[in-house]
């Protein structure tokens, strides 16, 4: 893998400007220095998004997002960090080709991956992989499926460790992908392995499923690591993604297998969760991907409440969503081969909508001849019609209800706009800001500081010992590594310098959308450069403190007062040491 250098990310980015590529995508408007447009990256219903041309940074003031034109793009198309500079470099004339990391630091993971990857599809097809073979094959997946999905086999005779060893990878490094156990032994044995993609079609993870012996678990999966995240992949999301044209559904199922049986009768625009719960960052994809989604879990008591789970996490959305309920507790692929492709392509056509579905689970467990759950239900139905936002399908459902159990429609209508006026507003959730304790607060002000004055940083790198914080202290290392090694800081470069690094982005983010002054006076840095050296001393006394309950000895006891006196005397006098 080449690696690209941060001058040429920061050429790409000086010859980009932010404003022309952010409106590509969202509209804005001039607004004094800046631009301001309706964010993308939380609800926004009025523009709450700043545009700085003279920073080159983007901040949301409602949802703290924030960046520069390279992790906008990244964000907003769901790419990661590297395909969206090699996209804005095109742009810009400046080609980037092949797979690449940055920093020079060489990342191997994806290397590893394929190799892996490739490793296991080529075992299947061994006298070894006979039994696997058999076993697909009995499940209706022939040679050309397996090769479509990449589906592959590890095999305890041989060793997927050993393999990438001779190719020069460390024990270490291969337990850090997730690939091997502490003991240097492979994870996945004798598991049909299905290799999992990140968004941009990479290898990143495996899901590897027993087929000839018992085990508690049916499947076991790569371990979290920094490139797989379950709640931010979708399973076949990149090929999904090709199939759908324009106004094209996107169906969501529960399983892989799911999705490569429906693959097998030429529906090609489904993707799965792999068993876990609906997150936010999956809706950001889906609406990405598409306005028009169909849930498709598996028919049984948990498909049913995991249908339940998305559409509240969906429903705020501008999506257009529709529920299939497959009977008799079927997951897509049984019902595929056991009722026939075309049964199925029925229910996908015939996907109820979220209000009559809605309508549908108020129904359960209710008595619908009784005259008490009848009112029930029909009064929690007019509830939920509140919230439906068209005209017209609120008509529709309440001239229903009426004919079906006979009441006049012009009850429930006055019923149904008692309701509707006394709707209180629903107000815009904002992210409540997170609190900090002085300390906290000090540290993050130096750190937004050092982003604007090279004597700052001078002065934190002379004055301050340690950083509270695990992150502001490494963010505080590489501001300094990075001032040092270019002369000057720029914030727009320096989030793509340490953009692969998560953890201490996301800090960065939180302290560059902090709403405070670009002035400072010198006495104020002193101040918080004080509090910051004082939380050792602060920690230390309470350390002591507890050292003296503890203690039985009067004369230990007599020597730790001391010193909590002494430590005490500094923090009064303000000693900045
Ligand atoms: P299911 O139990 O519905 O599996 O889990 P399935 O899709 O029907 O699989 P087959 O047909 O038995 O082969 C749904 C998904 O949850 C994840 C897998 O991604 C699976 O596809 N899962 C399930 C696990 O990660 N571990 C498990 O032990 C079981
Ligand atoms: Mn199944």
């Amino acid at each position: 893998m080449a690696y690209i250098s941060n001058e040429v990310i920061n050429e790409i980015r000086n010859k980009t400007d932010i404003v022309d590529v952010v409106s590509r995508y969202v509209s804005l408007t001039k607004r004094g220095k800046n631009y301001i447009g309706v964010c993308p990256f939380h609800d926004d219903h009025s523009p709450s998004m700043s545009v700085s041309p003279e920073k080159q940074i983007f901040t949301c003031f409602s949802c703290g997002a924030t960046g520069n034109v390279f992790t906008f793009v990244s964000d907003f198309e769901k790419i990661p960090f590297i395909d969206a500079v090699r996209l804005l470099g095109e742009k810009v004339g400046i080609n980037i080709s092949g797979n690449v990391s940055i920093n020079g630091v060489k990342d191997d993971y994806y290397d590893i991956y394929d190799l892996a990857s490739k490793f296991y599809q080529n075992s299947i097809f061994t006298s070894l992989g006979k039994n696997a073979i058999n076993y697909l094959n009995d499940r209706k997946i022939d040679k050309e499926t397996i090769k479509k999905f990449g589906i592959g086999l590890s095999i305890q005779k041989i060793s997927l460790t050993e393999y990438l060893k001779s190719k020069n990878y460390t024990s270490l490094k291969l337990n850090e992908v997730g690939l091997t156990n502490e003991n240097d032994n492979d994870i996945f044995i004798n598991r049909i392995m299905f290799p999992i993609s990140d968004l941009s079609g990479r290898v990143v993870a495996f899901s590897g499923r027993i087929y000839n012996t018992k085990d508690n678990s049916k499947y076991i999966n790569t371990k979290e690591t920094d490139k797989f995240k379950k709640g931010k992949i979708l399973y076949n999301y990149h090929i999904a993604k090709e199939y759908l044209k324009k106004n094209d559904s996107i169906i969501l199922m529960e399983g892989q297998m799911d999705v490569i049986r429906a693959s097998t009768v030429g529906i090609n625009n489904c993707i799965a969760t792999m068993g876990t719960a609906l997150t936010k960052e999956h809706k950001n994809i889906l609406k990405n991907m598409t306005r028009d989604i169909i849930l498709c879990f598996d028919g049984d008591a948990a498909g049913e409440k995991a249908t339940n789970a998305a559409i509240e996490l969906l429903e705020d959305s501008s999506l257009n969503i529709r529920v299939v309920r497959l009977p008799n507790n079927m997951d897509p692929d049984e019902y595929i081969l056991k009722e026939g492709a075309n049964s199925f392509k029925e229910h996908i056509k015939n996907a109820i909508s979220l209000v009559d579905y809605k309508m549908e689970v108020l129904k359960k467990n209710k008595n619908l001849t009784d005259i008490k759950d009848i009112s029930s239900y029909i009064n929690s139905a007019i509830k939920e019609l509140v919230f439906v936002n068209d005209d017209i399908t609120v008509e529709l459902n309440l001239k229903k209800l009426s004919d079906n159990f006979n009441v006049d429609y012009t009850t429930l209508k006055n019923k149904y706009d008692n309701l509707k006026n006394n709707k209180k507003e629903v107000k815009e959730v904002i992210k409540p800001k997170k609190v900090y304790d002085k300390y906290g607060k000090a540290e993050r002000s130096l750190i937004y500081y050092m982003l604007k004055s090279n004597s700052v940083i001078n002065m934190v790198e002379r004055k301050v010992g340690y950083f509270p914080d695990k992150n502001i202290r490494e963010l505080s290392n590489e501001i300094i590594y990075y001032f040092h090694k270019y002369g000057i800081i720029n914030v727009a470069d320096f989030i793509s310098y340490i953009a692969d690094r998560e953890e201490i982005l996301n800090t960065l983010k939180e302290i560059v959308a902090m709403d405070k002054s670009d002035d400072f006076q010198i006495e104020e840095i002193e101040d918080y450069i004080f509090v910051v050296n004082e939380y050792h001393k602060e920690a230390k006394i309470v350390k002591l403190k507890d050292e003296l309950k503890k203690e039985k000895d009067p004369m230990k006891q007599a020597k730790i007062s001391l010193e909590i006196m002494e430590l005490r005397k500094g923090v009064k006098n303000g000693t900045r040491n």
